[in-house]
């Protein structure tokens, strides 16, 4: 027994609040003269070993979503919880380092710096996330090797194919050990294999109990994912993964 050991959560009993959730949860844009309803009123609970595809036409507020739970922009109305505890009182500062300790994202362009090798891609990540100078390069080597990536590690991201960036990219979300990772359309840059690729590290990934929130057009991905959220004109349904019909 050490004591830095947290207590035991425990496993059964009163359920765990969802890592994540939205209540109410607005977003309205206004440009000049105009009103986007971008997201209506909605709720939204992310449980620890979800994996959640929301799928759904462009501008149907998909990635709004993404970005308010992700903490990255603020509601017009409603809230976002993390862990129950309401995220929106929180200042610009404390959103940050919540958003840092808690969530880790994933783009469609990757997002990578292309100065830097793999391996400095997410050394930086582990930078922000705290990690000491002495642990990172280790880390981020385990990392890049459990994405695939053991023999890229010096490369940049130009000397890397689309998909191995993204692994690059997926590598560093995993960097801070985040609660939940949000990746809005991965495989929106990639071929259909390769994207197929993507979709199956997730998966290894969420089998090894990391939670996911995914957005993604493809309905071959989509149907999947262990829950299925459709959006359109801002609102949400969940719907059966398996029901084709539903995606028709
Ligand atoms: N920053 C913004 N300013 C104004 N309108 C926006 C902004 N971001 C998105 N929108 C609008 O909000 C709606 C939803 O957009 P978005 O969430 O990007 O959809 P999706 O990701 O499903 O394609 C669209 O009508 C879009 O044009
Ligand atoms: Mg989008």
């Amino acid at each position: 027994m050490t004591a830095r050991q947290p207590p035991p959560r425990p496993e059964s009993g009163a359920n765990p609040p969802p890592l994540l959730s939205a209540r109410n949860l607005e977003r309205i844009y206004r440009l000049g003269q105009q009103t986007i309803h971008a997201l209506r009123p909605l709720d939204l609970d992310i449980h620890k070993g979800d994996f959640i595809a929301i799928a759904g036409p462009s501008g149907s507020g998909k990635s709004t979503l993404l970005q308010l739970l992700g903490l990255v922009d603020s509601p017009t109305a409603g809230e976002v919880r993390v862990r129950n505890r309401p995220a929106q009182h929180l200042g610009r500062e404390q959103r940050a380092a919540l958003r840092l300790g808690t969530l880790g994202f994933v783009f469609q362009a990757f997002n990578l710096l292309q100065m830097l090798t793999a391996r400095q891609n997410v050394e930086i990540a582990l930078a922000l996330a705290g990690f000491p100078r002495r642990k990172r390069r280790k880390r981020a080597e385990q990392l890049l090797a459990d994405v695939g990536l053991a023999e890229r590690m010096q490369h940049r991201p130009l000397q890397l194919s689309g998909g191995e960036r993204q692994r690059v990219a997926i590598a560093r979300a995993l960097a801070n050990e985040p609660d939940v990772i949000l990746a809005d359309e991965p495989t929106g840059n990639l071929d259909s294999q390769t994207g197929r690729e993507i979709v199956q590290l997730l998966e290894d990934l969420n089998r090894a109990g990391q939670t996911i929130v995914m957005v993604t057009h493809n309905l071959e991905i989509a149907r999947r994912a262990g829950r299925l959220f459709l959006m359109r004109d801002g609102h949400i349904d969940e719907v059966e993964p398996g029901n084709a019909a539903a995606l028709d």
